[in-house]
This record gives structure tokens, C-alpha cells and sequence, in this order.
């Protein structure tokens, strides 16, 4: 594996789950691969769970991890390319990766999109210019538009706890304070589109399609009762709108999962990304129900980078 920024580089997904499960069942089992390595994780935005499960998984690995904050504890980066740097700016990013790759055998990045110029964001604008200056493998800690480490430990959550051949997976918007970037649901969708053993759907109020380059022709279901029927498993999440790119066209808090939302479904487990707010988008009753997989999932986000790394490192 050269580089992990979506689904199209995990390759063989059924290998690489596996390959999940059995790190999961032995996790100090394969220190010799992270052995006098060392791993680089770069934030330009804020973290909880990314940033201790990378590390973590760095540990597990028997490999050192270092991380930087990106303008709070380096030099103000400069992004433009033939810039005069008589201005704010120390340092280009062209010589900041270019360095960091020398103290570093893999570099997770986390760059959130602007959510202003939708033409950036979706060129991978940013992420791309730090791949091309990058001289070791690049994981994606969530880029402007995909977050695949979630997704990978969505889908080992899911895999470790069907208890069906098939199961129906429904992504659900649900309504937020603020206006949120897209990569969350992009990422679900540019997974889990493509699980055999996925019945997948998505539902969100009319203006909140996603980018199509990642639904992949999936079911979109404007009724969200109706999506939920049946489902054995529901992740909610927020996001602004990518036709009206940004913004939040509504906030209708009749979309907040609660306890008679999940009753429509057949049993369902409940997923979400955290950090959530709480009797906002899920109330306390989904969120803390013995159904809901929120922990579980977090603290596969462990496996999931410890995965990607021993891929890389091995
Ligand atoms: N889910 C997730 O990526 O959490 P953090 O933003 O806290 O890393």
C-alpha cells in the first residue's frame, strides 16, 4: 500500500478486513514490523480520536510517533506556490513536508476543507500538494473530502457485529449547529457502495445530495422513516450541502434520531464518528442505549490505522 486516502487504496477490502480482525485478536503480535519506525502525524485541525488512535496504533506496532499541530506549534505555513513570503507566513509547505518526511517513515495529514471554494476543496487542493512533496507514504487523518480511516473502522464495527448474512446499512443526515464538511458521509459512501454483503442507503433532506462521485449510484431516500424500516444498522451524521456548497439549508430537528426513529428499524445498531452533539443530531437515549456502537467504533479507529500502518510498514 503506497499511500491511504480512500477505499480505491485499500485494495482487496475483504484481505484487509480480515487482516483488521486478526490484529484486533493480537495487536502487540506484530511489533516486529513497526520496529525502528517511526510515524509522522501532521494536524492542521483540531483531534481527539484521530490523533490518540494513530499514535496508539504507532505504539502497537512497536513504532515511535510524533505530532505536530500545524501553526500552533510549527511555523505559519505558507501554501501558495510562488509566493513572495513578505507577508505573515515562515515557512512553505513545499519545505515543511519535504523536511518532515525525513524524521518520519509514513505521514498522516488531517486538512479540512475550506467549505468556501468548492472547485479547492474537491481538487484535494491542499492534501494533493503535500502528497507531491511528501517523499514517504501518505495517510489521509481526514481530508477535505474523505475520512477513510473512519470508514474502515465503521465497516470492521459493522463486520465484527452482524449477526445476518446481508444487512441493510442506512446513512441518516441529522440536523447540527453549524455548518459541517461532507467527508464523513463521503467516506461511508465510497465504502460501504461497495460491501457485497451491504444493502446500503442513504437519506437526507432534498438539497443535501451528496457528490455523486461517491454515492456511486447508492439508494438516496428523501423519506427517512421510510429508510429506516428494516435497517440493521444506522450511522447519523450532519453535513452541509455540496450543491450549495456550505451551507445549511435547513435544520429540522425532526431529523434527530431518538428511540422512536430506531423503532422503525429491525433491531438496528447505531453509528457515529463522535464527537456528536448530543439531543441535537441523536438524543442521549439513542446515543446510550445498549444498541448504540459509538465506543465500539471509536476504539476500532485504533485497528483501523494500526491496519493501514503494518500494510505500509511490513
Ligand atoms: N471521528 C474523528 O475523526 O474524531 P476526531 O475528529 O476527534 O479525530
Amino acid at each position: 500500500m503506497k499511500n491511504f486516502t480512500s477505499f480505491a487504496d485499500a485494495g482487496d477490502y475483504k484481505a484487509l478486513l480480515q487482516q483488521a480482525l486478526e490484529i484486533k485478536a493480537n495487536p502487540y503480535g506484530y511489533q516486529h514490523v513497526g520496529r525502528n519506525k517511526t510515524v509522522g502525524l501532521i494536524f492542521f485541525n483540531p483531534s481527539l480520536r484521530t490523533r490518540l488512535s494513530s499514535v496508539k496504533a504507532a505504539y502497537n506496532l512497536g513504532a515511535q510517533a510524533w505530532v505536530l499541530n500545524a501553526g500552533a506549534d510549527s511555523w505559519t505555513l505558507e501554501m501558495a506556490d510562488g509566493a513572495v513570503m513578505n507577508g505573515g507566513t515562515q515557512e512553505h509547505i513545499k519545505d515543511a513536508i519535504a523536511v518532515m518526511s525525513q524524521y518520519c517513515d509514513v505521514l498522516g495529514v488531517r486538512t479540512f476543507p475550506t467549505l468556501k471554494d468548492r472547485e479547492a476543496d474537491y481538487s484535494e487542493e491542499v492534501f494533493r500538494k503535500i502528497m507531491q512533496y511528501a517523499t514517504v507514504p501518505i495517510i489521509s487523518l481526514e481530508s477535505a473530502t474523505l475520512h477513510p480511516l473512519q470508514s474502515f473502522a465503521d465497516l470492521l464495527t459493522v463486520a465484527e457485529t452482524k449477526r445476518k448474512e446481508r444487512v441493510k446499512v442506512v446513512l441518516t443526515w441529522a440536523p447540527h449547529v453549524r455548518a459541517l464538511p461532507q467527508c464523513v458521509p463521503n467516506s461511508f459512501c465510497d465504502w460501504f457502495s461497495e460491501i457485497d454483503w451491504v444493502d446500503f442507503v442513504i437519506t437526507h433532506p432534498e438539497g443535501y445530495e451528496l457528490d455523486p462521485k461517491f454515492t456511486k449510484g447508492a439508494r438516496i431516500e428523501y423519506d427517512q422513516q421510510k429508510a429506516l424500516e428494516g435497517a440493521d444498522y444506522v450511522q447519523a451524521k450532519n453535513w452541509s450541502s455540496y450543491q450549495q456548497y456550505g451551507q445549511v439549508l435547513q435544520n429540522d430537528p425532526a431529523w434527530m434520531l431518538t428511540p422512536e426513529h430506531m423503532a422503525l428499524t429491525d433491531g438496528a445498531k447505531f453509528l457515529h464518528c463522535l464527537p456528536v452533539r448530543r439531543n441535537v443530531e441523536v438524543s442521549d437515549a439513542v446515543l446510550d442505549a445498549p444498541g448504540s456502537l459509538i465506543i465500539q467504533e471509536a476504539g476500532n479507529r485504533t485497528i483501523s490505522m494500526q491496519t493501514v500502518l503494518h500494510e505500509m510498514l511490513k
